[in-house]
Protein backbone atom coordinates (compact mmCIF):
# COMPACT_ATOMS: atom_id res chain seq x y z
CA UNK A 1 0.00 0.00 0.00
CA UNK A 2 0.85 3.53 -0.52
CA UNK A 3 2.08 5.57 1.91
CA UNK A 4 -0.95 7.55 3.38
CA UNK A 5 1.44 10.38 5.41
CA UNK A 6 2.46 13.28 3.34
CA UNK A 7 5.87 13.89 2.59
CA UNK A 8 7.73 12.11 5.31
CA UNK A 9 10.74 15.32 5.38
CA UNK A 10 8.17 17.81 5.63
CA UNK A 11 6.49 16.67 8.22
CA UNK A 12 9.30 15.86 10.63
CA UNK A 13 10.44 19.37 9.75
CA UNK A 14 7.49 21.25 11.12
CA UNK A 15 5.02 18.98 12.53
CA UNK A 16 5.03 18.35 16.62
CA UNK A 17 3.25 15.12 16.60
CA UNK A 18 5.72 13.69 14.38
CA UNK A 19 9.21 15.11 15.44
CA UNK A 20 11.23 11.93 14.70
CA UNK A 21 11.93 9.10 12.31
CA UNK A 22 11.07 6.83 14.97
CA UNK A 23 7.69 8.51 15.72
CA UNK A 24 6.75 8.41 12.07
CA UNK A 25 6.93 4.63 11.94
CA UNK A 26 4.32 4.76 14.60
CA UNK A 27 1.90 7.32 13.36
CA UNK A 28 1.67 5.71 10.25
CA UNK A 29 1.08 2.43 11.61
CA UNK A 30 -2.04 3.96 13.17
CA UNK A 31 -3.13 5.63 10.29
CA UNK A 32 -3.06 2.72 8.67
CA UNK A 33 -5.34 0.95 11.55
CA UNK A 34 -7.76 3.83 10.69
CA UNK A 35 -7.56 3.10 6.73
CA UNK A 36 -8.24 -0.75 7.55
CA UNK A 37 -11.30 1.37 9.86
CA UNK A 38 -12.66 3.13 6.39
CA UNK A 39 -11.73 0.18 4.84
CA UNK A 40 -14.60 -1.76 6.97
CA UNK A 41 -17.08 0.65 7.07
CA UNK A 42 -17.29 1.17 3.19
CA UNK A 43 -17.82 -2.70 3.06
CA UNK A 44 -20.69 -2.57 5.83
CA UNK A 45 -22.05 0.64 3.81
CA UNK A 46 -22.50 -1.36 0.22
CA UNK A 47 -24.40 -3.76 2.10
CA UNK A 48 -26.54 -0.99 3.33
CA UNK A 49 -26.84 0.63 -0.26
CA UNK A 50 -28.16 -3.29 -1.37
CA UNK A 51 -30.50 -3.68 1.26
CA UNK A 52 -31.95 0.00 0.95
CA UNK A 53 -32.20 -0.76 -2.88
CA UNK A 54 -33.95 -4.01 -2.08
CA UNK A 55 -36.37 -2.25 0.57
CA UNK A 56 -37.07 0.96 -2.03
CA UNK A 57 -36.36 0.46 -5.37
CA UNK A 58 -34.47 3.50 -5.81
CA UNK A 59 -30.97 4.60 -5.49
CA UNK A 60 -30.79 6.05 -1.53
CA UNK A 61 -27.24 6.45 -1.32
CA UNK A 62 -26.02 8.76 -4.25
CA UNK A 63 -21.75 9.60 -2.97
CA UNK A 64 -20.06 7.98 -0.58
CA UNK A 65 -16.61 9.33 -0.08
CA UNK A 66 -14.12 9.26 2.66
CA UNK A 67 -10.91 10.67 3.65
CA UNK A 68 -7.76 10.34 6.24
CA UNK A 69 -7.48 13.57 8.46
CA UNK A 70 -4.05 15.10 7.46
CA UNK A 71 -1.65 15.44 10.67
CA UNK A 72 -1.86 19.16 10.08
CA UNK A 73 -5.72 19.43 10.97
CA UNK A 74 -4.93 16.91 13.86
CA UNK A 75 -2.36 19.02 15.45
CA UNK A 76 -4.61 22.18 15.02
CA UNK A 77 -7.65 20.13 16.37
CA UNK A 78 -6.09 19.23 19.34
CA UNK A 79 -4.44 22.34 20.11
CA UNK A 80 -7.93 24.11 19.76
CA UNK A 81 -9.12 21.69 22.22
CA UNK A 82 -5.60 22.33 24.50
CA UNK A 83 -4.73 19.42 24.41
CA UNK A 84 -1.26 17.52 25.17
CA UNK A 85 -0.14 16.41 21.97
CA UNK A 86 0.51 12.50 22.64
CA UNK A 87 -0.79 9.71 20.04
CA UNK A 88 -2.79 8.63 23.43
CA UNK A 89 -4.77 11.92 23.47
CA UNK A 90 -5.17 11.92 19.29
CA UNK A 91 -7.03 8.62 19.73
CA UNK A 92 -8.88 9.23 22.55
CA UNK A 93 -10.42 12.85 21.74
CA UNK A 94 -9.85 12.88 17.93
CA UNK A 95 -13.42 11.37 16.66
CA UNK A 96 -13.25 12.09 12.87
CA UNK A 97 -9.29 10.69 11.82
CA UNK A 98 -11.07 8.54 9.92
CA UNK A 99 -14.63 10.24 7.89
CA UNK A 100 -16.39 9.34 5.88
CA UNK A 101 -19.41 11.34 4.29
CA UNK A 102 -22.63 10.06 2.51
CA UNK A 103 -24.47 11.57 0.11
CA UNK A 104 -28.30 11.32 -0.96
CA UNK A 105 -31.16 13.26 -2.35
CA UNK A 106 -33.84 13.48 0.64
CA UNK A 107 -33.93 14.45 4.39
CA UNK A 108 -35.94 11.22 4.96
CA UNK A 109 -33.29 9.17 3.50
CA UNK A 110 -30.61 10.02 5.84
CA UNK A 111 -32.91 8.54 8.12
CA UNK A 112 -33.08 5.59 6.47
CA UNK A 113 -29.61 5.21 6.12
CA UNK A 114 -29.08 5.92 9.90
CA UNK A 115 -31.89 3.72 11.05
CA UNK A 116 -29.64 1.02 8.83
CA UNK A 117 -26.35 2.17 10.27
CA UNK A 118 -27.80 1.86 13.48
CA UNK A 119 -29.15 -1.85 13.09
CA UNK A 120 -25.40 -3.24 11.69
CA UNK A 121 -24.62 -5.72 14.40
CA UNK A 122 -20.65 -4.95 14.01
CA UNK A 123 -21.11 -1.56 14.34
CA UNK A 124 -21.15 0.61 17.65
CA UNK A 125 -22.81 3.36 17.76
CA UNK A 126 -21.25 5.86 20.15
CA UNK A 127 -22.35 9.13 19.54
CA UNK A 128 -25.23 11.02 16.87
CA UNK A 129 -25.60 14.80 16.09
CA UNK A 130 -28.64 15.93 14.16
CA UNK A 131 -27.90 19.48 12.49
CA UNK A 132 -30.93 18.53 10.24
CA UNK A 133 -33.34 19.08 13.54
CA UNK A 134 -31.08 21.77 14.96
CA UNK A 135 -29.10 23.44 12.21
CA UNK A 136 -25.88 24.93 13.69
CA UNK A 137 -26.34 29.09 13.48
CA UNK A 138 -24.15 29.00 10.38
CA UNK A 139 -26.80 27.27 8.63
CA UNK A 140 -24.92 24.07 8.46
CA UNK A 141 -27.11 20.96 8.48
CA UNK A 142 -26.20 17.18 7.90
CA UNK A 143 -26.29 14.16 10.52
CA UNK A 144 -23.52 13.22 12.27
CA UNK A 145 -22.83 9.32 13.80
CA UNK A 146 -19.34 8.93 15.62
CA UNK A 147 -19.30 4.72 14.87
CA UNK A 148 -16.85 2.17 16.41
CA UNK A 149 -15.96 -0.64 13.85
CA UNK A 150 -13.68 -3.61 14.58
CA UNK A 151 -10.57 -4.00 12.93
CA UNK A 152 -7.99 -7.11 13.08
CA UNK A 153 -4.65 -6.60 14.12
CA UNK A 154 -2.61 -9.60 14.46
CA UNK A 155 -5.41 -11.70 15.27
CA UNK A 156 -7.02 -9.53 17.69
CA UNK A 157 -9.66 -7.44 17.21
CA UNK A 158 -9.79 -3.72 17.87
CA UNK A 159 -12.58 -0.56 17.72
CA UNK A 160 -11.46 1.92 15.78
CA UNK A 161 -13.54 5.10 15.54
CA UNK A 162 -15.03 7.02 12.68
CA UNK A 163 -16.93 9.61 11.93
CA UNK A 164 -19.98 9.56 9.30
CA UNK A 165 -21.70 12.61 7.73
CA UNK A 166 -24.96 11.84 6.23
CA UNK A 167 -26.25 14.77 4.04
CA UNK A 168 -28.49 15.60 0.94
CA UNK A 169 -26.56 16.70 -2.09
CA UNK A 170 -27.76 20.35 -1.50
CA UNK A 171 -26.84 20.26 2.29
CA UNK A 172 -23.13 18.76 0.69
CA UNK A 173 -23.80 21.76 -1.78
CA UNK A 174 -23.87 24.49 0.55
CA UNK A 175 -21.53 22.82 3.34
CA UNK A 176 -18.89 22.45 0.77
CA UNK A 177 -19.08 25.71 -0.69
CA UNK A 178 -19.45 27.27 3.12
CA UNK A 179 -16.33 25.37 4.36
CA UNK A 180 -13.93 26.95 1.78
CA UNK A 181 -14.90 30.31 2.58
CA UNK A 182 -15.26 30.02 6.42
CA UNK A 183 -15.34 27.17 8.29
CA UNK A 184 -11.61 26.74 7.53
CA UNK A 185 -11.08 29.90 6.31
CA UNK A 186 -8.10 31.43 4.59
CA UNK A 187 -9.26 35.21 5.18
CA UNK A 188 -11.75 36.28 7.13
CA UNK A 189 -14.95 36.32 5.84
CA UNK A 190 -17.24 39.10 6.01
CA UNK A 191 -20.07 39.16 8.27
CA UNK A 192 -23.16 40.46 5.87
CA UNK A 193 -21.59 37.21 3.47
CA UNK A 194 -21.85 35.43 6.71
CA UNK A 195 -25.05 36.05 7.15
CA UNK A 196 -25.71 35.47 3.07
CA UNK A 197 -24.89 32.14 3.74
CA UNK A 198 -27.12 31.31 6.59
CA UNK A 199 -29.95 32.62 4.76
CA UNK A 200 -29.08 30.42 1.53
CA UNK A 201 -28.99 26.99 3.73
CA UNK A 202 -32.19 28.16 3.95
CA UNK A 203 -33.69 28.79 0.82
CA UNK A 204 -31.89 25.72 -0.05
CA UNK A 205 -33.54 23.80 2.68
CA UNK A 206 -36.88 25.36 1.50
CA UNK A 207 -36.04 23.83 -1.94
CA UNK A 208 -35.08 20.49 -0.51
CA UNK A 209 -38.90 19.54 1.50
CA UNK A 210 -40.48 21.44 -1.78
CA UNK A 211 -38.70 19.08 -4.13
CA UNK A 212 -40.18 16.23 -2.29
CA UNK A 213 -43.55 16.71 -1.88
CA UNK A 214 -43.37 16.87 -5.49
CA UNK A 215 -41.02 13.90 -6.30
CA UNK A 216 -42.66 11.24 -4.54
CA UNK A 217 -41.11 7.50 -4.87
P1 LIG B 1 -15.09 19.77 15.18
O1 LIG B 1 -14.18 19.76 16.37
O2 LIG B 1 -14.93 20.98 14.29
O3 LIG B 1 -15.04 18.49 14.37
O4 LIG B 1 -16.51 19.92 15.77
P2 LIG B 1 -17.24 18.88 16.73
O5 LIG B 1 -16.30 17.89 17.30
O6 LIG B 1 -18.12 19.65 17.66
O7 LIG B 1 -18.11 18.09 15.69
P3 LIG B 1 -19.22 18.63 14.75
O8 LIG B 1 -20.12 17.47 14.61
O9 LIG B 1 -19.81 19.93 15.17
O10 LIG B 1 -18.47 18.94 13.40
C1 LIG B 1 -17.66 17.99 12.78
C2 LIG B 1 -17.54 18.22 11.29
O11 LIG B 1 -18.76 18.70 10.73
C3 LIG B 1 -16.53 19.26 10.88
O12 LIG B 1 -15.24 18.72 10.81
C4 LIG B 1 -17.07 19.66 9.49
O13 LIG B 1 -16.75 18.68 8.52
C5 LIG B 1 -18.54 19.62 9.70
N1 LIG B 1 -19.08 20.93 10.13
C6 LIG B 1 -19.48 21.28 11.36
N2 LIG B 1 -19.92 22.55 11.40
C7 LIG B 1 -19.80 23.04 10.14
C8 LIG B 1 -20.09 24.31 9.54
O14 LIG B 1 -20.56 25.24 10.15
N3 LIG B 1 -19.81 24.40 8.20
C9 LIG B 1 -19.29 23.39 7.47
N4 LIG B 1 -19.06 23.60 6.18
N5 LIG B 1 -19.00 22.18 8.03
C10 LIG B 1 -19.25 22.01 9.33
MG1 LIG C 1 -14.03 17.57 11.39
Amino acid sequence: MESILENEKQILKNNELIRSKKQYNEYEMIMKIYQKAIENTLKRIEDIKQELNENYEYNIISNVTSRIKSSESILEKMKKKKLDISYENMIENINDIAGIRIVCNYKDDIYKIRNTIRKQKDIKVLKEKDYIKKTKKSGYSAYHIIIEVPVEIKEEKIYVKVEIQIRTVLMDFWATAEHKVKYKPIKKISNINSIKLAIYAKIINYINDKMRTIVEY
